[in-house]
């Protein structure tokens, strides 16, 4: 869907699921901490916001977890009363030991979220993974979810990641990458690039304290020449501009931030020249 950025009308950038040749918005919505509030109206109707934002702007991606209180509850009662299921690409997460426990709380996650299956279930944090990543594949072969991958937040845990990535096959990886944080680059992003695997990543405004870090700091001039009016928005294209990179699901609960955020969705995208740039802003 197109939107408004200035005077002319844009797409958000995709890029391509390489299990299926499917199409992704690359920005996206994280739903940790922001979306778990409860039966507040007024929180919630704040996150529909987000959401309308997100979905205008062509985004579809939201990330959830059963880690994250009432966020996945919060998220499936927002899409039935605002109509957009078919719009939203959902991800979420299984975060248990055991074989039944990760069935039931996957049950449980379908059923919060009001779907009757996911796009996306990862395992959180590599849990259980051998157990859970058995269950996805009967659950994917059954249609009950597109894809499965697995998620960690911390550098300490790539060669764990990696580990999983070389003995098997998965459509998704989902891992921390940011300006402050870059050891992704070294191996991890390059070995989902070899084994075909779409890569989400969190974390990318640095848990917000990289966005707040540069609050206030002037933009460089070539900020502009690929379109960036906020740091947010820079940190955003360093992320997605990584050729790995699928999608990236910056956190918030706040529909000005998401506005702000789905910004970093359109071309221009800096080159390599220009990431080098950028990186040396945060050495
Ligand atoms: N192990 C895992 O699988 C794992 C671990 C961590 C995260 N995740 C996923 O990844 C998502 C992203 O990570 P994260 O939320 O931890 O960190 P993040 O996206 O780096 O940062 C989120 C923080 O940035 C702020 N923010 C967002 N947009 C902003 C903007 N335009 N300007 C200024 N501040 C802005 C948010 O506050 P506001 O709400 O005020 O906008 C929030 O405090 C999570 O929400 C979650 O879905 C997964």
């Amino acid at each position: 869907m197109p939107f408004k950025s200035g005077t002319r009308e844009q797409r958000m950038l995709t890029r391509t699921i390489p299990a299926s040749g499917e199409a992704l918005p690359v920005i996206g919505c994280g739903t940790w901490r922001g979306f778990d509030v409860g039966s507040d109206a007024g929180a919630r109707a704040r996150l529909a916001e987000v959401l309308k934002v997100l979905f205008a702007a062509g985004g579809t991606v939201i990330d959830s977890s059963p880690m994250y209180g009432t966020a996945e509850g919060v998220v499936g009662a927002l899409l039935t009363s605002m109509d957009p299921h078919a719009k939203a690409f959902v991800a979420t997460k299984v975060w248990t030991q055991g074989r039944a426990a990760g069935v039931a709380q996957m049950e449980h996650s379908l059923e919060l979220l009001q779907r009757p299956r996911l796009e996306l279930m990862q395992i959180h944090n590599l849990v259980d993974w051998r157990t859970q990543l058995d269950t996805l594949r009967t659950w994917q072969a059954e249609g009950r979810v597109r894809y499965i991958g697995i998620t960690h937040y911390t550098a300490g845990a790539h060669a764990d990641l990696e580990a999983v990535i070389r003995a098997e096959r998965l459509d998704f990886v989902q891992l921390n990458y940011s300006l402050e944080d870059r050891a992704a680059e070294q191996r991890l992003l390059p070995l989902a690039a070899e084994r075909g695997v779409a890569v989400l990543v969190n974390r990318p405004l640095g848990g917000g304290s990289l966005a707040r870090a540069l609050r206030g700091r002037p933009l460089p001039g070539w900020a502009a020449d690929i379109g960036c009016t906020s740091w947010t928005q820079v940190l955003l294209k360093f992320v997605i501009s990584h050729p790995a990179v699928t999608c990236v699901i910056p956190g918030t609960g706040d529909p000005a931030h998401m506005a702000d955020n789905v910004r970093a969705g359109l071309a221009p995208l800096p080159d390599p020249t220009l990431r080098t740039r950028i990186a040396a802003e945060w050495p």
